[in-house]
């Protein structure tokens, strides 16, 4: 079988590279399951500095795998997985980058807000439908989003579901910076090298104000999780979930 998660160290880079170009990206609960790895491993081990997210050309992330969804819409058991990995991301001791290219879609781009720096390609499209799924935001994004773009900014993407460019994003705040997809890896470990170039203990103190405490956003995720199981069950998310993989059969 392909390993849908490839982690690899370049130096004191960790790179986790989503790699199930077939499905753009989309996460089953074992990819979680190896990303949650990778950032639990990278966070022990002091010759590691920063943590790298890549997808594959033109597919950072689809999001979570709809079928895993619609496994638990349906009565179905779903693991810890995704709950770990959120746990993760919330609690991550050392900087975050990601390079994003094309699809970024719910956790495709709830993870970025996360990141201390993102990148993404003029092709790049942010979008988190969750609601037009039935569901409700996750990743602690319905704290974060609203903090970063303004409430105003963070209902058009995660209550309206708008497609947000890299250009929109950038000025949005969302993202760092915009890079031709040639340049896009490069971009994305010349600043993670920055990174790992800096005194680490410093740079741990400044991230940590910056974050300030973290238990609110845990606190969010529960609460996100525990809707977002309920609402997983309703009968939007059951239809919602069931059309898009029944989609190209019924055409
Ligand atoms: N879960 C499971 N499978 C997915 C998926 C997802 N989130 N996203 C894409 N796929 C699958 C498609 O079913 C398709 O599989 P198939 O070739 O076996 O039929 C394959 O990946 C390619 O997707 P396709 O839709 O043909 O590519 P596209 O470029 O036309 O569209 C997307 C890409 C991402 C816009 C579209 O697939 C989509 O909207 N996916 C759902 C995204 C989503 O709602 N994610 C959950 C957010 S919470």
């Amino acid at each position: 079988m392909t390993d849908h998660i490839l982690v690899e160290r370049q130096s004191a880079v960790q790179i986790i590279r989503m790699n199930r170009p077939d499905k753009k990206n989309a996460l089953t609960r074992a990819m979680y399951a190896k990303m949650s790895a990778g950032l639990a491993e990278g966070d022990a081990d002091p010759a590691v500095r920063v943590h790298v997210f890549l997808g594959v050309p033109g597919a950072f992330s689809s999001g979570n795998d709809l079928a895993d969804f619609l496994v638990i819409a349906t009565g179905g058991e779903g693991g810890t997985e995704v709950w770990d990995f959120l746990m993760a991301l919330a609690k991550v001791e050392k900087p975050m980058v990601s390079g994003v290219d094309g699809i970024a879609v719910g956790i495709g781009t709830t993870l970025n807000l996360h990141c201390d720096l993102t990148f993404a390609t003029p092709r790049t499209i942010f979008r988190t439908p969750f609601v037009d799924l039935g569901l409700v935001p996750e990743a602690g994004s319905s704290l974060l989003a609203p903090r970063i773009l303004g409430q105003q900014g963070a209902f058009a993407l995660l209550g309206l579901g708008e497609a947000f460019s890299a250009e929109r994003a950038k000025a949005a705040g969302l993202i760092y910076d915009v890079v031709e997809e040639g340049a896009l890896e490069a971009a994305v470990l010349a600043a993670a090298n920055q990174i790992a170039a800096k005194p680490p203990q410093a740079l741990k103190i400044a991230r940590d104000l910056m974050r300030g405490s973290r238990d609110d956003l845990v606190a969010r995720i529960k609460v996100e999780s525990e809707h977002f199981r309920e609402r997983l069950k309703s009968d939007e998310a059951r239809a919602a979930l069931t059309a898009f993989m029944t989609r190209k059969k019924a055409s």
